[in-house]
């Protein structure tokens, strides 16, 4: 198949009707959003949900995200709608939060893995909502990737991963925020965080008072499953071996040394990396035995962390690094948000005093 990709402002609206008649017709286009790029296809259609996990190579089971352009679209989609939902949606939508409700019968069973329920997000991006717009208004998208890479943070990434697969891609630049959008469940008694993000349990309980995150979220061994079912699948992942180094940042340049130092005597020829903060590389040093290092921003700047780990974790693909070393992060706020998208990155290995 032959990708078209075409630059988009906000203002070009002949190639957004015609990205809008490219869903409409049952095909797919990549877009971008304020977290990251998505692939969209007609949320409605049972068959474009179905193209979607075969472009994306994503197992059935894994819902999509119905994206939508108005708050009151939902009403069409989803029944029993609580009160909580129009709270949120005044004050963070459009924006980088998802809400769980029950779905009605419009939406098909292949848009939402087989579940009752429906994600419903409005992204606070000028051109998805004059896509989604074009496009009918409901618009099914996970991320752009490829099932199991990171998320698409620019084109480039999107070009790479779906070229060939689908039938168009708008090009809108880089994204803002860099990790996807915060997942909020509002079907059960109390809400309750599924995937961490931008939007955070504080930002939440400010508006709703009382709310939980699912304890599966940040470790693999709490026992049980998480309740979004992406959560579930290593993600995010690169190509090479990804470990997280917990400690004081002595303990962690003492321990990404010494782990650096034996995987270069016991593996020949193996390509090592770093990935840290600024403040961790100017104390790490020289650093003879990692072939490439690379930074994520300042330790102080989770934003920061948030829109360059994607693209940096792509780069270490790139650049064919097999075994990296990963700085690890405090997970208050946002930053709970990426280091939840780091834990997963690594598969939850991490390196410590005690786990070396
Ligand atoms: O920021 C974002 O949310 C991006 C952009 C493109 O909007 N989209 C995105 O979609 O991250 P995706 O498909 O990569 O992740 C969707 C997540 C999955 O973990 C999925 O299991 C969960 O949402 N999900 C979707 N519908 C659900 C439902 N009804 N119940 C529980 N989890 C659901
Ligand atoms: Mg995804």
């Amino acid at each position: 198949m032959e990708t078209k990709i075409v630059k988009v402002k906000t203002e070009d609206a002949a190639v957004l009707s015609a990205a809008g008649a490219v869903i409409a017709g049952g095909g797919l286009v990549a877009f971008p959003t304020e977290t990251v790029y998505g692939l969209g296809g007609d949320a409605l259609n049972r068959e474009s949900s179905e193209k979607i996990y075969a472009a994306k190579g994503r197992p059935s089971d894994n819902p999509l995200i119905v994206h939508i352009s108005k708050t009151e679209s939902a009403e069409k989609i989803a029944v029993d709608i609580p009160e909580e939902f129009y709270l949120l949606a005044e004050t963070f939508w459009p924006g980088p939060l998802t809400m769980i409700l029950k779905k009605n019968e419009t939406v098909p069973r292949e848009t939402t893995g087989g579940l009752d329920t429906v994600a419903i997000r409005m992204p606070d991006h000028p051109v998805a909502l004059a896509f989604i717009e074009a496009a009918g208004g409901y618009v099914a998208a996970p991320s752009a990737n490829v099932s199991g890479r990171p998320s698409p943070t620019l084109a480039r990434h999107v070009i790479e991963d779906m070229n060939g697969r689908i039938d168009m891609i708008l090009d809108g630049g880089d994204v803002g925020i860099g990790v996807e959008s915060t997942i909020v469940d509002l079907t059960g008694e109390v809400p309750t965080i599924l995937r961490p993000g931008y939007v955070t349990e504080e930002m939440l309980k400010r508006v709703l008072g009382k709310v939980d995150t699912d304890r599966a979220i940040m470790s693999p061994d709490s026992g049980q499953a998480p309740k979004a079912p992406g959560m579930k699948y290593r993600h995010y992942a690169p190509k090479g071996s990804l470990f997280l180094v917990e400690g004081s940042p002595e303990e962690v340049c003492g321990l990404m040394k010494q782990n650096l130092a034996e995987v270069k005597k016991t593996k020949a020829g193996c390509k090592t990396g770093v990935m840290a903060s600024d403040e961790l590389l100017a104390l790490l040093g020289e650093l003879p035995d990692a072939d490439v290092k690379k930074s994520l921003g300042s330790q102080n700047d989770s934003g920061e962390i948030a829109r360059r780990l994607y693209r940096v974790l792509r780069e270490f693909d790139e650049e064919e690094v097999e075994v990296i070393y990963g700085e690890s992060y405090s997970g208050d706020g946002f930053g709970q948000a990426v280091m939840n998208r780091l834990m997963k990155a690594a598969g939850y290995c991490i390196i410590n005093k005690t786990k070396k």
